[in-house]
């Protein structure tokens, strides 16, 4: 475990490393990745970051506490629907009409959902959404063992939670490859499911014909961590990131119980809840953790190793973290909460063997094309 005196020492020493990096942050107007965000005002020297949110009155108000923070930073709102990927290519454009170039990308959108209808119906409610995110499949049987009655997808076609995790966050990245290209290092952070990785239904890799909570995890963590790894290889600049923040308590479980009776929802929310706290990581912890995770120089990208260039200089007795291929900075790192390397080596060479890096990425070349000839 890396400690967390080391990660805030380092954190500490973002200010006189950096000034003046660019940022994009997506999903962090709350929870994990808003904590990150306001670890980063807390630490970084004149940042610029542009924050992509739904909900304007949200929006601006995390700018005003972050102005409070730091008073010489710059935090920029883009208002977008990121669900679907047509709003993605939005944000991005105008990110691009803006700026020529990204240092850092980090990404936790998302919501959990243990049945494909429900909590969608919810999450819809409590949104701002418009008209268009609404499901438009036809309901149907999927499998008893999955206990989920309804398939319901959003406008693009897709699960929205597996969208969230995967789909929108490759898009972002693919959009935004030539900013993250531009700089002489860069780092891509995408927090979910790390060390998740598994066996996937390739022949459903979208899982239109079959969904559970289980399944969605393992296919979304494979692949995030294929598709990062796929671009670390082919972008030895950029360095990529994947972690699993832990189990941490935000508003993704109130969300969760939302359809829920309502005994059995306040009981959750007002006392399973408040319980877990004090076993699960703490949110400022998290957001200390995610930050180190997203400047530290123990995650270099391939081709530059040396500090400052690839991050935050290494505190005492701190090494470089081996990559997804088991070798010392190789630009692709699969982190558990805490900053220590994790996952199934053996299915990973697996995977690379297979070249499922390259097939994932087609694949998800595909979705984007298919849906979005029809947006
Ligand atoms: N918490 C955990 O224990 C845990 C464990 C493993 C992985 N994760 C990862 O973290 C993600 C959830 O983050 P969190 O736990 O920090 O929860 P959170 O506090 O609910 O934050 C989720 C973020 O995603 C945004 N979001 C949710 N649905 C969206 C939508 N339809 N369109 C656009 N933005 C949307 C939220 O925006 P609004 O503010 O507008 O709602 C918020 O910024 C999960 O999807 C998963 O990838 C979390």
């Amino acid at each position: 475990m890396v400690s967390l005196k080391a990660v805030q020492a380092s954190n500490a020493a973002l200010r006189s490393t950096t000034s003046g990096q660019v940022s994009l942050f997506v999903g962090a107007t709350s929870g994990i990745a808003f904590h990150t965000l306001t670890e980063y005002a807390r630490n970084a020297n004149r940042p610029k970051v542009y924050i992509v949110g739904r909900n304007e009155a949200t929006l601006s108000k995390v700018i005003a506490d972050l102005k409070k923070i730091n008073p010489e930073g710059t935090f920029l709102p883009i208002k977008s629907e990121i669900s679907l990927l047509k709003n993605v290519d939005a944000a991005c454009d105008e990110l691009k009409s803006k700026e020529k170039s990204l240092d850092l990308l980090l990404m936790c959108p998302g919501y959990l959902k243990l049945s494909r209808q429900g909590s969608l119906h919810h999450h819809l409610a409590n949104s701002t959404l418009s008209a268009e995110i609404r499901p438009t499949k036809a309901s149907y049987r999927v499998s008893i063992a999955d206990s989920i009655p309804h398939h319901t997808d959003n406008a693009d076609g897709l699960e929205d939670t597996i969208s969230l995790r995967y789909y929108v966050r490759a898009r972002f990245i693919a959009n935004l490859l030539p900013l993250l290209s531009s700089p002489q290092t860069s780092r891509i952070v995408s927090i979910h499911g790390a060390g998740k990785e598994g066996k996937m239904d390739e022949n459903d890799l979208e899982l239109a014909r079959s969904f559970s909570m289980q399944s969605a995890a393992v296919h979304t963590s494979t692949m995030n961590t294929l598709a990062l790894a796929e671009i670390a290889s082919t972008h030895p600049s950029i360095s990529c990131v994947h972690v699993f923040p832990g189990v941490v308590v935000t508003k993704a479980f109130t969300v969760f119980a939302a359809d829920w009776v309502l005994p059995l929802r306040w009981f959750f929310v007002h006392a399973v809840l408040p319980f877990a706290k004090l076993f699960t990581v703490s949110l400022p912890e998290s957001g200390q953790r995610h930050l180190f995770h997203a400047t530290s120089a123990r995650y270099p990208p391939a081709e530059v190793k040396d500090s400052p260039a690839a991050g935050v200089v290494l505190q005492k007795g701190m090494v470089v973290a081996k990559g997804e291929d088991g070798l010392q900075g190789s630009g692709c790192y699969l982190l558990n909460y805490d900053g220590e390397t994790i996952g199934d080596q053996k299915l990973l060479d697996e995977y690379r063997k297979r070249g499922m890096g390259k097939k994932i990425w087609a694949h998800t070349q595909e979705v984007f094309d298919r849906v979005l000839s029809k947006a």
